[in-house]
């Protein structure tokens, strides 16, 4: 490969996002940040090139209106000639029982950790497959494969990007695209920080190895199916929580 590989990722600003981007810059990867407000990016990048010496870039875009963030993935390729890497990352939780979950809790989730997925692989896959490589992960949750109560909106979301992931492996395969899910379970950022003490140890005495997981063991694990040596793994949902679920 003579040309450095570009990398798009959203939900960057903070938590997992970052430790992906930060990562994915550690790799060598020229990473566009992408997150809804500009100030925490433009820290981040500032971050990246100094502690890895790759340059990054950064995109504020709300990933829950299909035409911006659209847009923002056009003006990627047309900045850089070309998209190789697509993380997406981004989501949020509006948690409630099924009794009482409203409408708009229902589509806030949907709309920003599902149809932005469909949206970015949508304006990814073009390019990808004209470029003839791409790797795509989509970022789940162990509650996608086990359901959670609480989470009807969120753990249906994150598992129709299952069958969705599987599809879009199936139809880029051909061009040198693949596709994957990487499911976290229990990983100690903003998303889990207000969970009580309690629900926390019950937490870890679930996980085989006995603790939350760190942002970064989400990273390691998109690092390696998005890197080159990745081409023939497809499709696939890889699992990070510690042993939580086994399934
Ligand atoms: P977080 O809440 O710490 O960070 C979420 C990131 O997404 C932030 O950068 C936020 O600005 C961005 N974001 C949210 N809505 C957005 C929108 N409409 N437009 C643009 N950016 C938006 O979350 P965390 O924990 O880092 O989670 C990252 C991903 O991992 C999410 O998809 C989450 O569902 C998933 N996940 C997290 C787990 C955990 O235990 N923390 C467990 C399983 C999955």
């Amino acid at each position: 490969m003579s040309e450095q590989r570009i990398a798009f990722v959203t939900g960057a600003s903070r938590g997992i996002g970052r430790a992906i981007a930060t990562r994915l810059a550690a790799e060598g990867r020229h990473v566009v940040l992408c997150s809804r407000s500009q100030a925490p990016l433009n820290d981040l990048k500032a971050e990246i090139e100094s502690s890895t010496g790759a340059s990054a870039s950064v995109c504020a875009c709300d990933i829950s209106d299909p035409a911006a963030l659209a847009k923002a993935i056009e003006d990627t390729v047309s900045d850089h000639g070309r998209l190789d890497i697509l993380v997406n990352n981004a989501g949020i939780t509006r948690d409630n029982l099924l009794l009482r979950m409203s409408d708009e809790e229902w589509d806030d989730v949907i709309s920003t950790n599902l149809r932005s997925v469909f949206v970015a692989c949508r304006a990814a896959a073009r390019p990808m497959m004209k470029g003839r490589f791409g790797r795509i992960v989509n970022i789940a949750s162990t509650s996608g494969l086990v359901g959670n109560a609480g989470q009807a909106n969120y753990a249906a979301s994150k598992s129709a990007l299952t069958g969705f992931t599987k599809t879009v492996a199936r139809e880029l395969g051909s061009k040198g695209v693949t596709a994957n899910v990487v499911a976290p379970g229990f990983i100690a950022t903003d998303m889990t920080k207000d969970l009580p003490e309690n629900v926390v140890d019950s937490v870890k005495a679930m996980v085989a190895v006995k603790r939350l997981g760190e942002p970064a063991d989400i990273a390691s694990a998109v690092a390696y199916v998005t890197s080159d040596d990745a081409g023939f793994l497809t499709g696939q949902t890889i699992t990070v929580d510690g042993g939580m679920t086994m399934c």
